[in-house]
């Protein structure tokens, strides 16, 4: 199901399972949930358009039922080659926004019109590297953009700082029921820095997982997100 205006225009902590103990998934999507987080964020990599390679469908339609019986959506960022191959399954397991990226996609447009039409929230990834007119070409037939602050493939990288001068410039250019996502990097440090340049749907992979109680740990980033202290 897409994900509503109303929380494409809200800001939101997506933890990314990439940084998850996967031994533990189901638990500790759990944990993030109880701490508030609504928009799970899974990173489907195919060791071609990424050097690694991560999970799919099956492991969104696996965590469907706890996700979605908590009023809860995903957020499925595609890094792969040929994403036109996997738009369908992606909805089908539970995808409720898909991402793909513009570097891997030749119809660009068409493949968002079909993502809106299989009933999920398109949205355009874009590397740190391309231009953003790729985006604004498209604007108009998305419902999120996501720019991603670091160069895909892993978790655990630092933020490429400057990329946030581009998340100011895509909000902008772009309506304000287009959520801007941003990935890669964000930590207690900066995640105010990106709300203040522009970015809603904030990315958390190694920053969240890697604490002790990941329910505070996600109502401690969503405090610092919107500008409040933390005890
Ligand atoms: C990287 C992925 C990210 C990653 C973010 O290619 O797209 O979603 O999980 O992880 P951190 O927050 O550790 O940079
Ligand atoms: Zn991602």
């Amino acid at each position: 199901m897409a994900i509503p205006e109303s929380m494409r225009c809200q800001a939101h902590l997506l933890p990314s399972v990439l940084s998850a103990d996967f031994s533990r998934l189901g638990e500790e999507v759990g944990q993030v949930m109880d701490g508030g987080a609504r928009i799970i964020h899974i990173d489907v990599m195919d060791g071609h358009f990424v050097p690694n390679i991560t999970v799919g469908p099956l492991v969104v339609d696996a965590l469907g039922p706890l996700v979605h019986g908590r009023s809860g959506y995903f957020s499925v960022h595609l890094m792969i080659e040929r994403p036109q191959d996997y738009v369908e399954a992606s909805v089908k397991a539970g995808a409720d926004a898909v991402s793909v990226h513009a570097e891997a996609s030749s119809h660009l447009q068409g493949l968002l019109e079909r993502i809106s039409a299989l009933g999920a929230s398109p949205g355009v990834a874009l590397n740190p590297g391309s231009d953003l007119s790729r985006v604004l070409e498209v604007a108009d037939l998305v419902d999120f953009v996501l720019v991603m602050t670091v160069n895909p493939g892993f978790g655990g990288q630092k933020m490429i700082v400057p990329a946030l001068e581009r998340v100011a410039q895509l909000r902008t250019a772009l309506p304000a029921e287009v959520a801007i996502e941003v990935d890669g990097g964000v930590n207690r440090k900066n995640i105010r820095q990106v709300v203040e340049s522009g970015g809603n749907w904030v990315v958390t992979g190694s920053a969240l997982f890697g604490a002790d109680d990941l329910a505070a740990e996600t109502r401690a980033l969503q405090r610092l997100m919107v500008g409040e202290a933390i005890l």
